[in-house]
């Protein structure tokens, strides 16, 4: 299985940006996780398409962007135009999410769809063919920084199991809470796609990336 680390620009000092992305680059993160937050469907409020696209310049690594926004149709194509390789979507918040995801794909871009900590997993069983990822939230989004939800070790399971089942090869992501004391327990679960934020961008990045990395190798060995 192929592990990628994804971290978070929410985690960034926006006065050093550039850099401390080039810094995550350069240690081997595998791809840039873009957290788009509108103070509607979560409590907080990020950045949008003209900030990523100005971040866009930084790194040439993939813009996984993961948008907490209510109606995200209207704004796919912006988000493309912005600079962005993969777009997942709330499944709380489309009411049609098998035509968002092909709407996604026809934009160019693969397709993600991400579940609250307490939306089941039966709400992605039918499109799973569908859907380049699934995220499961292990936060309750909005923040960075927060506890990673115990019961989400289940979902992750549950989910790997479907969807070996099915002998697909849908990517399981998972955000929030992850850090040096958990990371194997999450891959051992079955995620294969892990963001982090403050475990990335809090303290010496090049030494929280290899961390990740190191033992991603070590899953991917096995
Ligand atoms: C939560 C965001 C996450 C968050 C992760 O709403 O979607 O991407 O930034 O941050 P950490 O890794 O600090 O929990
Ligand atoms: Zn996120």
């Amino acid at each position: 299985m192929k592990y990628i680390l994804s971290p978070s620009f929410l985690s960034l000092d926006f006065t050093r940006a550039g850099e401390q992305i080039k810094a995550a680059d350069e240690a081997g993160a595998d791809w840039m996780h873009v957290d788009v937050m509108d103070g509607a469907f979560v409590p907080n409020i990020s950045f949008g398409p003209p900030v990523i696209k100005s971040l866009r310049k930084a790194t040439d690594k993939p813009f996984d962007v993961h948008l907490m926004i209510e109606n995200p149709d209207r704004l796919i194509d912006a988000f493309v135009d912005a600079g962005a390789n993969r777009i997942t979507v709330h499944a709380e918040t489309v009411y049609h999410l098998d035509r968002v995801l092909h709407s996604i794909k026809e934009a160019g871009c693969e397709a993600g769809v991400a579940l609250n900590p307490a939306t089941p997993l039966s709400t992605v069983e039918n499109v799973l063919d569908l859907a380049d990822m699934v995220l499961i939230m292990t936060v309750n989004p909005g923040y960075g920084g927060q506890k990673f939800i115990p019961y989400c070790y289940d979902k992750i399971r549950a989910l790997r199991a479907t969807i070996d089942e099915r002998g697909l090869d849908t990517d399981i992501q998972i955000d929030g809470g992850a850090g040096r004391g958990n990371i194997r327990e999450i891959l051992e679960a079955g995620a294969n796609v892990v963001v982090a934020g403050s475990a990335v961008f809090n303290g010496d990045i090049e030494d929280n990336v290899r961390f990740f990395k190191d033992v991603m190798n070590e899953f991917e060995g096995r």
